[in-house]
């Protein structure tokens, strides 16, 4: 077999957090002036909260921001979208994610998170999936955010396994990049896979079994 273990990305991949993530900058952008639509909410995809502020005030026109004000504004983001995140349930997590989990599981991968995020404890709490995963590797324990390939080579490492032997689904173009920098394969769902961005460019998480029960 050719992968032994796969490596997720949570925002946009496990769960739709993703969407929380564009309603909270759309909120923070409507705020500051900044235009915000979909296109250029899917290059914030996979970034750290930083790296994101950074990119949404290349846009911005109005007063000189301090480091201080740029702080709180990334702050301000942060507090909208845990208010998104304590709404979640174990009902949050998808049905064709929860049957794509338990089938790769008892196929014998082992399975990992690979996420920028520092909420990633809190959401997988709030889905249910607290204690589910062989490595958890997230904004918490990286000091360089996709495209970079540190937190899969960390989730990797974690497994005891090879780049080469993990497969990274995402749904982030920066997080496909940063797989491929790392020597893993990547399958891509959503934007990423709209880009072509993948070795695996699928419709939806599901269709990785059929292609990982096949090699
Ligand atoms: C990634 C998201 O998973 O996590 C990005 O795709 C987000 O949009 C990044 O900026 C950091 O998340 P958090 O929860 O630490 O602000
Ligand atoms: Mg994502």
């Amino acid at each position: 077999m050719r992968y032994k273990a796969v490596i997720f990305d949570l925002d946009g991949v496990v769960c739709y957090t993703d969407e929380y993530h564009y309603g909270a900058w759309k909120t923070l952008a409507d705020k500051l002036g900044v235009p915000f639509d979909r296109s250029f909410n899917d290059r914030l995809r996979g970034v750290s909260r930083k790296e994101s502020l950074r990119l949404i005030l290349e846009r911005y026109t109005g007063p000189a921001l301090t480091d201080a004000e740029q702080d709180a504004l990334a702050e301000e983001k942060n507090t909208l979208y845990r208010r998104f995140l304590h709404q979640m349930t174990p009902a949050d997590l998808p049905p064709e994610v929860k049957r794509t989990l338990d089938a790769l599981r008892q196929a014998g991968f082992k399975l990992a998170i690979g996420s920028s995020s520092k909420n990633t404890p809190l959401i997988l709490a709030r889905i249910g999936l607290t204690g589910f995963f062989d490595a958890v590797a997230d904004g918490n324990c990286i000091t360089r955010s996709k495209p970079d390939p540190e937190v899969f080579l960390t989730a990797a490492a974690m497994m005891g396994e090879e780049p080469q032997h993990c497969l990274v689904v995402e749904d982030a173009v920066s997080g496909a990049q940063a797989g491929h920098a790392g020597g893993f394969s990547v399958a891509c769902v959503g934007a990423a896979a709209r880009d072509g961005a993948g070795d695996y460019n699928i419709l939806s998480i599901i269709d990785l079994v059929g292609i990982l029960e096949q090699l």
